[in-house]
């Protein structure tokens, strides 16, 4: 067998490629898919279109990589986290539109577990901050709200699954509903001490266990594709939330090793080890992965997460249309040095790490007369990094140890003016892979360490590369005063939508 197939259903598109056993990108297939905005703060998907789109591009990159499906050993699953699916176990027709990690429409709920007093319990369990981020609230919402659902789960009709357990119950016919423990660790009911689902936390939420998937190691053979799907039964041995596949397609096997992922948002992750580490900086504790087979049970990460970075240039190009493609934007920005103190904060979802305000809005703050597209671009670049830059602060502070070098991948690592930001305001070098599609890779990683294709974490450590490092060039006290003056920006941005 030649190689292995990665699905990555991410936010905005469904990819499938194909890897050979050097971790070379064989072949690569993609669709986007429709992004719904029913109110303001309101983000959905439509998981049939999700599932329509995904196995479209594994048929696609299946044909490209010559067509024959005996020729994979392994299918391994990444995606978007957190977003939350509800379908009837019968008819595998979802009940809703997913409610998609971005919306903020349990905000207020998120309020009211603050002020109840749950907060540390729920970060001591689950490792996260209470926020609308997270599955928990949705579900419960779409409980609440789907006519119906709350009975129809409580008599064990109805499923739930973040978007793996959504493609793996399809890729599967309708056989198996599980989860992996990465993805588990995003949805606010995962004790992470336990590894299991928490009572507590289900009763808080009135969530009934009926509706939960099994919960299965991110390597291991966990199910086989139903044949007619993909043209051959194939193993489905790898699976884990985007963020995590990323850190182990990125080799971050030992304790202290980070990468930041540059996708519709911005995501760094931290190995920790086999301990789950607690934030005391508003940072995440999450499970990073679960096995391989052999190596130790679980291992943890750190994680700060940013809701707007590649979304921010898609607003750009989509909503502004000051950019009619995402690359333009490098050269757009790199028509001015300097933003004059404009500074965008790209709040459109509320903020993340270290923030964690559902009510933040998108701000533009610092116009003059002078302001024009250039700047502009040029400001949302820099709100990339920026924003990274915090989390970084706060990793760095967390971990009690200075980073010395950060690994850096996704869409937007390939534009070197955002990369060079990113060092200058970081202070430390920036490291970017051979293979940028870290995310897809890891998950193959994840499958072929499952079913014999790769040996060991050694054999893939080795394949790692470095394409380009980046050097911090700014002086230490513009980079200081830099950050300062955004984090007056963001203050403007904090709590717009409460009013
Ligand atoms: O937590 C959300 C994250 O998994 C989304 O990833 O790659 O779609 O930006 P991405």
């Amino acid at each position: 067998m030649k190689y292995v197939l990665a699905l990555d259903q991410g936010t905005t598109s469904s990819r499938a490629i194909v890897f050979d056993r050097s971790g070379r990108m064989v072949a690569v297939a993609q669709r986007e898919f429709r992004q719904i905005f029913p109110q303001p703060g309101r983000v959905e998907h439509d998981p049939r279109e999700i599932w329509a789109s995904q196995h479209a591009v594994a048929l696609e990159a299946i044909e490209r990589a010559g067509g024959n499906a005996a020729d994979f050993a392994a299918i391994g699953i990444t995606n978007q986290r957190e977003t939350t699916v509800l379908w009837d176990r019968a008819s595998g027709q979802p009940v809703a539109n997913a409610i998609v990690w971005q919306d903020r429409r349990t905000a207020p709920r998120c309020d009211q577990l603050r002020q109840q007093g749950h907060a540390a319990r729920i970060q001591k369990k689950t490792g996260l901050v209470i926020d609308a981020y997270f599955s928990g609230t949705k579900l419960e919402w779409l409980l609440d709200h789907v006519p119906g659902a709350r009975e129809r789960a409580e008599a064990g009709e109805l499923a739930f699954g973040t978007i793996d357990s959504w493609l793996v119950w399809n890729l599967t016919g309708g056989r198996v509903h599980v989860t992996d423990a990465s993805n588990a660790s995003r949805t606010m009911l995962f004790d992470l001490h336990k590894q299991d689902w928490d009572d507590e936390l289900l009763k808080l939420l009135r969530i009934p266990r009926a509706v939960l998937p099994q919960v299965v190691a991110s390597s291991g053979v966990m199910a086989e594709s139903e044949p007619s799907l993909l043209g051959a039964a194939l193993p489905i041995a790898g699976m884990a939330g985007d963020q995590q596949a990323a850190t182990f397609g990125q080799a971050c096997f030992a304790p202290g090793m980070a990468k930041n992922t540059y996708g519709t948002g911005c995501f760094m992750l931290m190995n920790t080890g086999a301990q789950p580490v607690a934030s005391r900086n508003r940072l995440l504790t999450t499970v990073g992965w679960q096995g391989p087979p052999g190596a130790h049970r679980t291992s943890y990460c750190l994680e700060g997460s940013v809701f707007m970075a590649g979304a921010t240039v898609q607003w750009l190009r989509d909503g502004l249309q000051i950019i009619q493609s995402a690359p333009e934007i490098e050269s757009l920005a790199a028509q001015v040095d300097d933003t004059d103190d404009v500074y965008l904060v790209p709040a459109f979802t509320g903020l993340g790490t270290p923030d964690w305000d559902g009510y933040a809005r998108g701000t533009l703050v610092g116009m003059t007369r002078g302001t024009g597209r250039a700047c502009i671009a040029r400001a949302a670049l820099e709100s990339i990094a920026l924003q990274s830059a915090d989390v970084f602060g706060a990793m760095t502070r967390d971990a009690r140890i200075a980073l010395t070098e950060l690994r850096v991948d996704g869409g937007a690592s390939r534009n070197n003016l955002l990369m060079q930001m990113q060092a200058d305001f970081l202070g430390v070098p920036v490291v970017r892979p051979q293979v940028t599609e870290t995310t897809a890779l890891g998950a193959a990683y994840l499958a072929g360490l499952a079913t014999g294709f790769w040996a060991d974490g050694d054999e893939i450590a080795a394949q790692w590369q470095a394409e380009r490092r980046f050097e911090p060039h700014l002086a230490e006290a513009q980079r200081v005063a830099k950050l300062a003056r955004w984090r007056e920006a963001v203050e403007r941005a904090k709590g717009w939508a409460r009013a």
